[in-house]
Protein backbone atom coordinates (compact mmCIF):
# COMPACT_ATOMS: atom_id res chain seq x y z
CA UNK A 1 0.00 0.00 0.00
CA UNK A 2 2.84 2.59 1.26
CA UNK A 3 4.52 1.68 -2.36
CA UNK A 4 1.43 1.96 -4.24
CA UNK A 5 0.21 5.37 -2.98
CA UNK A 6 3.08 7.63 -4.56
CA UNK A 7 2.16 5.71 -7.86
CA UNK A 8 -1.93 6.24 -7.54
CA UNK A 9 -1.17 10.14 -6.57
CA UNK A 10 1.22 10.72 -9.90
CA UNK A 11 -1.99 8.95 -11.78
CA UNK A 12 -4.42 11.17 -10.01
CA UNK A 13 -2.48 14.23 -10.67
CA UNK A 14 -1.63 13.34 -14.12
CA UNK A 15 -5.55 12.80 -15.20
CA UNK A 16 -6.99 15.36 -13.14
CA UNK A 17 -10.03 16.03 -14.86
CA UNK A 18 -10.66 19.97 -15.53
CA UNK A 19 -13.37 21.12 -16.95
CA UNK A 20 -12.75 24.46 -18.95
CA UNK A 21 -15.25 27.00 -18.13
CA UNK A 22 -15.42 30.68 -19.08
CA UNK A 23 -13.47 31.41 -16.12
CA UNK A 24 -14.61 34.28 -13.95
CA UNK A 25 -12.31 37.46 -13.00
CA UNK A 26 -12.02 37.94 -9.27
CA UNK A 27 -14.30 40.02 -7.90
CA UNK A 28 -13.65 43.63 -6.17
CA UNK A 29 -13.67 41.99 -2.74
CA UNK A 30 -11.08 39.26 -3.78
CA UNK A 31 -9.07 42.12 -5.83
CA UNK A 32 -9.15 44.36 -2.85
CA UNK A 33 -5.78 43.42 -1.42
CA UNK A 34 -3.88 43.58 -4.55
CA UNK A 35 -5.13 46.95 -5.41
CA UNK A 36 -4.73 48.39 -1.75
CA UNK A 37 -0.93 47.55 -2.39
CA UNK A 38 -0.50 49.92 -5.52
CA UNK A 39 3.26 49.19 -5.88
CA UNK A 40 4.86 45.82 -6.61
CA UNK A 41 8.69 44.99 -7.29
CA UNK A 42 9.08 43.07 -10.56
CA UNK A 43 12.36 41.00 -10.58
CA UNK A 44 13.90 39.84 -14.02
CA UNK A 45 16.41 37.20 -13.03
CA UNK A 46 17.63 33.93 -14.74
CA UNK A 47 21.21 32.86 -16.23
CA UNK A 48 21.11 36.04 -18.97
CA UNK A 49 22.33 38.06 -15.67
CA UNK A 50 25.80 36.49 -16.85
CA UNK A 51 25.99 38.11 -20.22
CA UNK A 52 24.68 40.93 -18.67
CA UNK A 53 22.79 42.20 -22.18
CA UNK A 54 18.95 42.06 -20.84
CA UNK A 55 16.84 39.12 -21.10
CA UNK A 56 16.44 39.09 -24.67
CA UNK A 57 19.99 37.88 -25.14
CA UNK A 58 19.38 34.58 -26.42
CA UNK A 59 17.52 35.84 -29.25
CA UNK A 60 18.99 39.12 -30.16
CA UNK A 61 22.96 37.79 -30.31
CA UNK A 62 21.10 34.67 -31.98
CA UNK A 63 22.84 32.26 -29.99
CA UNK A 64 22.15 28.58 -30.61
CA UNK A 65 20.44 26.65 -28.15
CA UNK A 66 23.35 24.30 -26.82
CA UNK A 67 25.63 27.40 -26.89
CA UNK A 68 23.19 29.09 -24.39
CA UNK A 69 22.77 25.99 -22.63
CA UNK A 70 25.85 26.46 -21.24
CA UNK A 71 24.89 29.48 -19.33
CA UNK A 72 22.99 26.80 -17.06
CA UNK A 73 26.65 25.22 -16.29
CA UNK A 74 28.25 29.09 -15.56
CA UNK A 75 25.38 30.08 -13.22
CA UNK A 76 26.35 30.24 -9.87
CA UNK A 77 25.16 33.23 -8.10
CA UNK A 78 27.15 33.57 -4.91
CA UNK A 79 25.07 35.77 -2.98
CA UNK A 80 21.59 35.22 -3.46
CA UNK A 81 19.93 36.31 -1.04
CA UNK A 82 16.13 36.34 -1.83
CA UNK A 83 15.00 37.82 1.48
CA UNK A 84 17.26 40.88 0.98
CA UNK A 85 15.40 41.45 -2.50
CA UNK A 86 12.20 41.73 0.02
CA UNK A 87 14.32 44.30 2.45
CA UNK A 88 14.72 46.43 -0.88
CA UNK A 89 11.53 46.02 -1.89
CA UNK A 90 10.14 47.30 1.47
CA UNK A 91 12.30 50.07 1.79
CA UNK A 92 11.08 51.34 -1.49
CA UNK A 93 7.24 51.00 0.12
CA UNK A 94 6.67 48.45 -2.26
CA UNK A 95 3.83 45.90 -1.51
CA UNK A 96 4.12 42.47 -3.44
CA UNK A 97 6.62 40.81 -5.93
CA UNK A 98 6.84 39.26 -8.14
CA UNK A 99 9.61 37.11 -9.92
CA UNK A 100 10.69 35.81 -13.11
CA UNK A 101 10.43 32.13 -12.49
CA UNK A 102 10.91 31.08 -16.06
CA UNK A 103 11.95 33.18 -19.31
CA UNK A 104 11.65 33.02 -23.37
CA UNK A 105 15.17 31.49 -22.64
CA UNK A 106 13.60 28.47 -21.24
CA UNK A 107 15.75 28.11 -17.57
CA UNK A 108 13.70 27.45 -14.54
CA UNK A 109 14.64 29.26 -11.41
CA UNK A 110 13.18 25.61 -9.17
CA UNK A 111 13.47 21.97 -9.53
CA UNK A 112 11.14 21.29 -12.97
CA UNK A 113 10.79 17.81 -13.54
CA UNK A 114 8.73 18.95 -16.55
CA UNK A 115 11.10 21.03 -18.28
CA UNK A 116 12.51 20.10 -21.22
CA UNK A 117 16.39 18.87 -21.36
CA UNK A 118 16.24 19.86 -17.62
CA UNK A 119 17.12 23.33 -18.11
CA UNK A 120 16.95 24.34 -14.20
CA UNK A 121 18.56 25.49 -11.35
CA UNK A 122 18.53 22.58 -9.80
CA UNK A 123 19.94 19.95 -12.02
CA UNK A 124 22.71 22.33 -13.28
CA UNK A 125 25.74 24.71 -11.23
CA UNK A 126 23.52 26.38 -9.00
CA UNK A 127 21.92 23.42 -7.77
CA UNK A 128 19.93 25.67 -5.94
CA UNK A 129 15.57 26.12 -5.58
CA UNK A 130 15.14 29.16 -6.12
CA UNK A 131 12.12 29.77 -6.06
CA UNK A 132 11.42 28.20 -2.93
CA UNK A 133 14.23 30.11 -1.51
CA UNK A 134 12.38 33.11 -2.53
CA UNK A 135 8.98 31.96 -1.41
CA UNK A 136 9.79 31.07 2.35
CA UNK A 137 11.48 35.10 2.01
CA UNK A 138 8.25 36.23 0.83
CA UNK A 139 6.20 34.70 3.51
CA UNK A 140 8.59 35.23 6.18
CA UNK A 141 8.42 38.81 5.48
CA UNK A 142 4.49 39.03 5.15
CA UNK A 143 4.94 39.73 1.14
CA UNK A 144 2.61 38.41 -1.07
CA UNK A 145 4.10 35.72 -3.45
CA UNK A 146 4.33 36.62 -7.28
CA UNK A 147 5.69 34.74 -10.05
CA UNK A 148 6.47 35.38 -13.61
CA UNK A 149 6.11 32.80 -16.48
CA UNK A 150 6.65 32.68 -19.79
CA UNK A 151 4.39 30.02 -21.84
CA UNK A 152 6.51 30.25 -24.68
CA UNK A 153 10.15 29.28 -24.65
CA UNK A 154 12.82 29.56 -27.49
CA UNK A 155 14.85 26.06 -27.23
CA UNK A 156 11.75 24.40 -28.90
CA UNK A 157 11.70 24.08 -32.59
CA UNK A 158 7.44 24.11 -32.17
CA UNK A 159 7.21 27.38 -30.76
CA UNK A 160 8.35 28.77 -34.43
CA UNK A 161 6.25 26.51 -36.81
CA UNK A 162 3.87 24.94 -34.46
CA UNK A 163 1.30 23.76 -37.04
CA UNK A 164 4.53 22.26 -39.05
CA UNK A 165 5.82 20.40 -35.90
CA UNK A 166 3.04 19.52 -33.51
CA UNK A 167 4.63 17.08 -31.28
CA UNK A 168 7.10 19.35 -30.89
CA UNK A 169 4.18 22.47 -29.90
CA UNK A 170 2.76 19.48 -27.89
CA UNK A 171 6.27 19.16 -25.99
CA UNK A 172 6.04 22.64 -25.57
CA UNK A 173 2.08 23.02 -23.89
CA UNK A 174 3.48 19.69 -21.74
CA UNK A 175 6.05 21.57 -20.22
CA UNK A 176 4.18 24.70 -19.92
CA UNK A 177 0.99 22.75 -18.09
CA UNK A 178 3.53 20.81 -15.98
CA UNK A 179 5.61 23.65 -14.88
CA UNK A 180 2.40 25.82 -14.34
CA UNK A 181 1.08 22.68 -12.16
CA UNK A 182 4.51 23.12 -10.23
CA UNK A 183 4.94 26.45 -9.63
CA UNK A 184 1.36 26.52 -8.14
CA UNK A 185 1.21 23.62 -6.05
CA UNK A 186 4.68 22.51 -5.05
CA UNK A 187 5.20 25.85 -2.85
CA UNK A 188 1.99 26.43 -1.40
CA UNK A 189 -0.58 29.20 -2.36
CA UNK A 190 0.64 31.80 -4.67
CA UNK A 191 -0.72 35.13 -4.72
CA UNK A 192 -0.02 36.39 -8.17
CA UNK A 193 0.80 34.53 -11.51
CA UNK A 194 2.26 36.76 -14.46
CA UNK A 195 2.01 35.10 -17.62
CA UNK A 196 4.37 36.76 -20.25
CA UNK A 197 5.07 35.43 -23.90
CA UNK A 198 1.73 33.81 -24.72
CA UNK A 199 2.09 34.82 -28.36
CA UNK A 200 3.41 32.06 -31.06
CA UNK A 201 6.44 32.44 -33.21
CA UNK A 202 7.53 36.28 -32.24
CA UNK A 203 3.98 37.79 -33.50
CA UNK A 204 0.39 37.62 -32.68
CA UNK A 205 -1.14 38.31 -29.95
CA UNK A 206 -1.83 36.14 -27.04
CA UNK A 207 -5.15 35.66 -27.76
CA UNK A 208 -4.25 34.53 -31.43
CA UNK A 209 -2.03 31.41 -29.94
CA UNK A 210 -4.67 30.57 -27.58
CA UNK A 211 -6.22 27.82 -29.90
CA UNK A 212 -2.56 25.99 -28.39
CA UNK A 213 -2.33 27.10 -24.82
CA UNK A 214 -5.95 26.82 -23.89
CA UNK A 215 -5.70 29.43 -21.67
CA UNK A 216 -9.04 28.59 -19.58
CA UNK A 217 -7.85 24.98 -19.33
CA UNK A 218 -4.52 25.93 -17.57
CA UNK A 219 -6.36 28.78 -15.61
CA UNK A 220 -8.64 26.59 -14.18
CA UNK A 221 -5.87 24.49 -13.32
CA UNK A 222 -4.42 27.78 -11.29
CA UNK A 223 -8.15 28.61 -9.33
CA UNK A 224 -8.15 25.03 -8.44
CA UNK A 225 -4.57 25.45 -6.79
CA UNK A 226 -5.54 28.26 -5.34
CA UNK A 227 -9.04 30.13 -6.26
CA UNK A 228 -7.61 33.59 -5.04
CA UNK A 229 -4.44 33.84 -7.26
CA UNK A 230 -4.79 37.13 -9.20
CA UNK A 231 -3.90 36.24 -12.27
CA UNK A 232 -2.64 38.32 -15.72
CA UNK A 233 -4.13 38.74 -19.04
CA UNK A 234 -1.06 37.40 -21.10
CA UNK A 235 -2.07 33.46 -21.36
CA UNK A 236 -4.94 34.47 -23.98
CA UNK A 237 -7.24 35.06 -21.29
CA UNK A 238 -8.43 38.06 -19.74
CA UNK A 239 -7.21 37.61 -16.40
CA UNK A 240 -8.29 39.57 -13.43
CA UNK A 241 -6.41 42.52 -14.59
CA UNK A 242 -5.05 44.74 -17.17
CA UNK A 243 -1.51 45.19 -18.01
CA UNK A 244 0.30 48.23 -19.62
CA UNK A 245 3.97 47.43 -19.98
CA UNK A 246 7.07 50.56 -20.18
CA UNK A 247 8.27 53.75 -19.64
CA UNK A 248 5.46 55.74 -21.58
CA UNK A 249 3.58 58.43 -19.36
CA UNK A 250 0.19 57.81 -17.89
CA UNK A 251 -2.30 59.57 -18.98
CA UNK A 252 -6.37 59.97 -19.92
CA UNK A 253 -9.32 58.95 -18.01
CA UNK A 254 -9.77 56.59 -14.71
CA UNK A 255 -9.41 53.18 -16.06
CA UNK A 256 -12.66 50.83 -15.32
CA UNK A 257 -11.18 47.49 -14.63
CA UNK A 258 -8.22 46.80 -12.12
CA UNK A 259 -5.24 47.58 -13.89
CA UNK A 260 -1.24 47.85 -13.68
CA UNK A 261 1.99 49.58 -14.98
CA UNK A 262 4.41 47.74 -15.62
CA UNK A 263 7.90 49.43 -16.30
CA UNK A 264 11.81 49.27 -15.91
CA UNK A 265 13.60 51.46 -13.52
CA UNK A 266 16.87 50.73 -15.27
CA UNK A 267 15.63 51.41 -18.67
CA UNK A 268 18.28 49.85 -20.60
CA UNK A 269 16.89 46.04 -20.65
CA UNK A 270 14.60 44.21 -17.58
CA UNK A 271 17.52 41.56 -17.67
CA UNK A 272 20.33 42.48 -15.79
CA UNK A 273 23.00 45.65 -18.18
CA UNK A 274 25.79 47.25 -16.55
CA UNK A 275 24.50 50.28 -18.72
CA UNK A 276 22.41 51.95 -16.39
CA UNK A 277 19.99 54.62 -17.07
CA UNK A 278 17.74 54.42 -14.22
CA UNK A 279 14.96 56.44 -13.70
CA UNK A 280 15.17 59.51 -11.41
CA UNK A 281 12.97 59.49 -8.04
CA UNK A 282 10.41 61.88 -9.38
CA UNK A 283 10.13 60.45 -12.98
CA UNK A 284 9.18 57.16 -10.87
CA UNK A 285 7.06 58.84 -8.06
CA UNK A 286 5.26 60.77 -10.91
CA UNK A 287 4.62 57.67 -12.53
CA UNK A 288 2.99 55.90 -9.46
CA UNK A 289 0.68 59.18 -8.53
CA UNK A 290 -0.08 59.08 -12.17
CA UNK A 291 -1.00 55.92 -12.27
CA UNK A 292 -3.26 55.50 -8.75
CA UNK A 293 -5.33 58.72 -10.03
CA UNK A 294 -6.10 56.55 -12.97
CA UNK A 295 -6.92 53.77 -10.14
CA UNK A 296 -4.03 51.54 -11.27
CA UNK A 297 -1.18 49.57 -9.69
CA UNK A 298 2.47 49.61 -10.43
CA UNK A 299 4.96 47.09 -11.20
CA UNK A 300 8.56 48.86 -10.74
CA UNK A 301 11.66 45.94 -12.33
CA UNK A 302 15.14 45.61 -11.05
CA UNK A 303 17.47 43.18 -12.54
CA UNK A 304 19.66 41.56 -9.87
CA UNK A 305 23.51 40.72 -11.38
CA UNK A 306 24.50 37.32 -11.92
CA UNK A 307 25.25 36.88 -8.34
CA UNK A 308 21.75 37.70 -7.79
CA UNK A 309 22.51 41.24 -6.05
CA UNK A 310 20.10 44.13 -7.10
CA UNK A 311 22.72 46.84 -7.65
CA UNK A 312 23.48 49.49 -5.32
CA UNK A 313 22.67 52.00 -7.37
CA UNK A 314 18.76 50.68 -7.54
CA UNK A 315 18.43 50.20 -3.76
CA UNK A 316 19.43 53.64 -3.44
CA UNK A 317 16.85 54.71 -5.85
CA UNK A 318 14.15 52.79 -4.40
CA UNK A 319 14.78 53.87 -1.02
CA UNK A 320 14.26 57.37 -2.15
CA UNK A 321 10.97 56.11 -3.38
CA UNK A 322 10.47 54.40 -0.44
CA UNK A 323 11.08 57.89 1.80
CA UNK A 324 8.16 59.48 -0.42
CA UNK A 325 6.10 57.00 0.34
CA UNK A 326 6.62 56.97 4.12
CA UNK A 327 5.25 60.85 4.47
CA UNK A 328 2.64 60.66 1.77
CA UNK A 329 1.74 56.69 1.67
CA UNK A 330 -1.82 57.71 2.89
CA UNK A 331 -2.56 59.52 -0.65
CA UNK A 332 -1.78 56.01 -2.50
CA UNK A 333 -2.27 53.20 -0.49
CA UNK A 334 -5.48 51.67 -0.01
CA UNK A 335 -7.22 54.34 -2.27
CA UNK A 336 -9.36 54.46 -5.16
CA UNK A 337 -8.37 56.56 -8.36
CA UNK A 338 -10.87 59.29 -7.96
CA UNK A 339 -13.58 60.67 -7.48
CA UNK A 340 -12.32 63.68 -10.25
CA UNK A 341 -11.01 62.51 -13.57
CA UNK A 342 -7.73 63.53 -13.66
CA UNK A 343 -6.26 66.44 -15.86
CA UNK A 344 -3.09 65.38 -18.12
CA UNK A 345 -0.41 67.55 -16.36
CA UNK A 346 -2.27 69.43 -13.90
CA UNK A 347 -3.99 67.15 -11.10
CA UNK A 348 -5.15 63.97 -10.14
CA UNK A 349 -7.38 62.22 -7.11
CA UNK A 350 -7.49 59.52 -4.99
CA UNK A 351 -9.70 58.75 -2.20
CA UNK A 352 -10.20 56.80 0.72
CA UNK A 353 -12.52 56.73 3.18
CA UNK A 354 -13.73 60.35 3.68
CA UNK A 355 -10.47 61.54 2.61
CA UNK A 356 -10.22 63.11 -1.23
CA UNK A 357 -6.19 63.31 -2.07
CA UNK A 358 -6.07 66.18 -4.96
CA UNK A 359 -2.40 65.66 -6.69
CA UNK A 360 -1.24 68.37 -8.44
CA UNK A 361 1.72 69.14 -10.88
CA UNK A 362 3.61 71.95 -11.60
CA UNK A 363 2.18 73.77 -8.93
CA UNK A 364 3.20 77.22 -8.28
CA UNK A 365 3.11 79.84 -5.49
CA UNK A 366 0.02 82.04 -5.75
CA UNK A 367 -1.59 79.70 -8.32
CA UNK A 368 -5.41 78.91 -8.28
CA UNK A 369 -6.50 74.91 -9.02
CA UNK A 370 -9.78 74.74 -10.33
CA UNK A 371 -11.97 71.91 -9.33
CA UNK A 372 -15.72 70.37 -10.42
CA UNK A 373 -18.21 69.52 -7.61
CA UNK A 374 -18.06 66.81 -5.64
CA UNK A 375 -20.84 64.95 -3.73
CA UNK A 376 -19.32 65.72 -0.34
CA UNK A 377 -19.27 68.38 2.03
CA UNK A 378 -15.20 69.37 2.79
CA UNK A 379 -14.59 69.91 6.40
CA UNK A 380 -11.15 70.77 6.23
CA UNK A 381 -8.18 71.08 3.98
CA UNK A 382 -4.95 70.48 4.36
CA UNK A 383 -1.46 70.55 2.20
CA UNK A 384 0.13 67.36 2.98
CA UNK A 385 3.09 68.59 1.38
CA UNK A 386 3.65 71.89 2.87
CA UNK A 387 2.45 75.61 3.01
CA UNK A 388 -1.41 77.12 2.65
CA UNK A 389 -4.27 76.22 0.81
CA UNK A 390 -7.23 78.06 0.78
CA UNK A 391 -10.05 75.98 -0.14
CA UNK A 392 -13.63 77.47 -1.05
CA UNK A 393 -16.17 74.79 -1.70
CA UNK A 394 -19.19 76.42 -3.84
CA UNK A 395 -22.59 74.64 -5.02
CA UNK A 396 -20.65 73.92 -8.71
CA UNK A 397 -17.25 73.93 -7.83
CA UNK A 398 -14.09 73.76 -5.94
CA UNK A 399 -10.98 76.42 -6.01
CA UNK A 400 -7.61 75.55 -4.20
CA UNK A 401 -5.49 79.15 -3.69
CA UNK A 402 -1.90 77.65 -2.78
CA UNK A 403 1.15 79.57 -1.30
CA UNK A 404 4.45 79.10 0.83
CA UNK A 405 4.51 75.59 -1.04
CA UNK A 406 7.59 73.85 0.24
CA UNK A 407 7.78 70.96 -2.14
CA UNK A 408 6.35 71.06 -5.50
CA UNK A 409 8.23 67.64 -6.81
CA UNK A 410 6.93 64.99 -8.12
CA UNK A 411 3.94 66.77 -6.52
CA UNK A 412 1.77 68.56 -4.08
CA UNK A 413 -0.77 67.15 -2.48
CA UNK A 414 -3.97 68.55 -0.84
CA UNK A 415 -6.57 66.43 1.69
CA UNK A 416 -10.08 67.14 2.01
CA UNK A 417 -11.38 65.73 5.21
CA UNK A 418 -15.15 65.58 4.08
CA UNK A 419 -18.74 64.91 5.32
CA UNK A 420 -19.04 61.05 3.92
CA UNK A 421 -17.51 58.47 2.45
CA UNK A 422 -16.85 58.92 -1.19
CA UNK A 423 -17.58 56.85 -3.83
CA UNK A 424 -16.82 57.26 -7.71
C1 LIG B 1 7.93 41.62 -22.62
C2 LIG B 1 9.29 41.06 -22.86
C3 LIG B 1 9.96 40.64 -21.65
C4 LIG B 1 9.61 41.26 -20.35
C5 LIG B 1 8.17 41.61 -20.25
C6 LIG B 1 7.81 42.42 -19.04
O1 LIG B 1 6.94 40.76 -22.84
O2 LIG B 1 9.28 40.02 -23.79
O3 LIG B 1 11.31 40.54 -21.84
O4 LIG B 1 9.82 40.29 -19.41
O5 LIG B 1 7.74 42.22 -21.37
O6 LIG B 1 6.54 42.94 -19.11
Amino acid sequence: MTLLLPFAIALLSKSEPVRPTQLKPLNERQMSWWRDAKFGMFIHWGVYAIPGKGEWYMNSAHVPVDEYRKLGDQFEPKFCDPNRWIQIAKSAGMKYTVLTARHHDGYALWNSPSSIDRFTSTAMAAKRDFIRDYVIACRKNRMPVGLYYSLMDWRIPGYYKPHELPESAQALKDQCYGQVRELTRNYGPIDILWYDGGWLNMHGTDADAAWLWEPDKLNSLVRKANPRTVINPRSGWGGDFDCEEGGSEVTGRIRTRPWEKCLNLNQTTWGYNPIQNLMSTNEVLTMLINTAVRDGNMLLNVGPDPDGVIPPTHAARLREVGQWLKKYGESIYGTRGGPLQPVDHQYGTTYHGKSIYVHCFGARDGVTIGLPHIDARILKSTLLTGGKAEVEQSAFAITIRLSRLTQTTPDTIVRFDCDREIGR
